[in-house]
């Protein structure tokens, strides 16, 4: 293997960069030519393929967001735009491809392998946690981070105006930002997708705390959540409970940004440098992880389809606290 290409793909994760970062410095150390692809798929089908070295991702490891941009194609959905990216992937003498992206970018991946043999290697970035076969995905734990802070925020001025708070936070259609945040900030309740939304119980709860003479109340969404999200929630509890002066907030974007974590930097590191040995060792359709610990490799098609695995006690512990 003489040149690979690295790409992000999908919503853009903090730690992307230095996941990029360790790819490139991976494989020259391997003598390896590391090159970008810009804007992910569609500057595989668009020919935006550059050389990097190892001065091209100086001073990166600390940034939000990808220096390699990110966005999510359309074009290489078709037939015939897998055809133009597998010209350039020629072109350009790329014989191994790695992607730093979620779900959709390792689905596309796997379509592309399977047409055209080239060697993917798959790292989880993403703010969801959503893959299976890591325990972690890199951008979760600055996310999390994020979404705590500013719920703290919150926090305050809930209290000072006796006020009940529906957050919603991102997590496409999984609980995990939303789970382990709520945890951190002590919400009241947390409502998240793989579990049953019941508004009777909930306003049950909140006619509780109330009863408790509690001074503020937060309420976690997921995006995903059945209930259809935050305003959806507080709307309909409003119908049947009015006690407490309401506000929704919506966290939105601000939870994909900002300087990744120590935990994620370390995590991208791990990842990018393992892509690439696995690259060189042979390895191909397979995402690379970090299962207990140890690197471990995930095919595509499990990565995908499977969601991690929620821990159900930690919903029970955050009840229980909260109670
Ligand atoms: O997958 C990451 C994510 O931030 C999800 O949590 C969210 O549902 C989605 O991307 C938002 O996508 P976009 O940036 O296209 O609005």
């Amino acid at each position: 293997m003489k040149s690979i290409g690295v790409f992000t793909s999908g919503g853009d994760a903090p730690g992307m960069n230095a996941a990029i970062r360790a790819v490139v410095r991976t494989s020259i150390s391997c003598r390896v030519k590391p090159f970008g692809v810009l804007h992910g798929y569609q500057g595989l089908i668009d020919g935006e393929i550059q050389e990097m070295n190892s001065h091209s991702v100086s001073n990166i490891i600390q940034r939000g967001g990808t220096i390699l941009k990110s966005v999510r194609s359309m074009e290489f959905m078709t037939p015939e735009g897998r055809k133009k990216a597998f010209d350039n992937v020629s072109k350009f003498g790329l014989d191994g491809l790695v992607a730093i992206g979620g779900d959709g970018t390792f689905t596309g991946a796997k379509i592309f392998t399977e047409e055209y043999g080239i060697p993917f290697i798959g790292i989880p970035g993403t703010i969801d946690n959503d893959l299976y076969g890591t325990d972690y995905t890199i951008g979760y734990d600055t996310a999390l981070n994020t979404v705590v802070q500013m719920v703290d925020k919150i926090r305050d001025t809930a209290s000072s105006h006796n006020r009940l708070f529906f957050i919603e936070v991102m997590g496409k259609d999984a609980g995990f930002l939303a789970l382990r945040s709520g945890i951190s900030v002590g919400a009241e309740a947390i409502l998240i997708p793989e579990t049953s939304t019941y508004i009777d119980k909930l306003v049950d709860k909140l006619r509780n705390e109330r009863k408790r003479h509690k001074t503020s109340l937060i309420i976690i969404v997921a995006e995903g959540d059945q209930s259809g999200g935050a305003f959806e929630v507080a709307a309909r509890v409003k119908e049947q409970f009015n006690q407490y002066d309401t506000r929704v907030t919506v966290l939105g974007h601000v939870q994909r940004g900002g300087s990744p974590s120590a935990m994620d930097r370390v995590l991208a590191s791990r990842l990018g440098s393992a892509a690439v040995k696995a690259l060189l060792d042979g390895k191909k359709d397979v995402m690379v992880g970090v299962v207990n610990k140890e690197i471990a490799f995930t095919p595509f098609s499990r990565a995908t389809k499977h969601h991690n695995k929620l821990n159900m006690d930690l919903l029970q512990l955050a009840e229980l606290l909260a109670s």
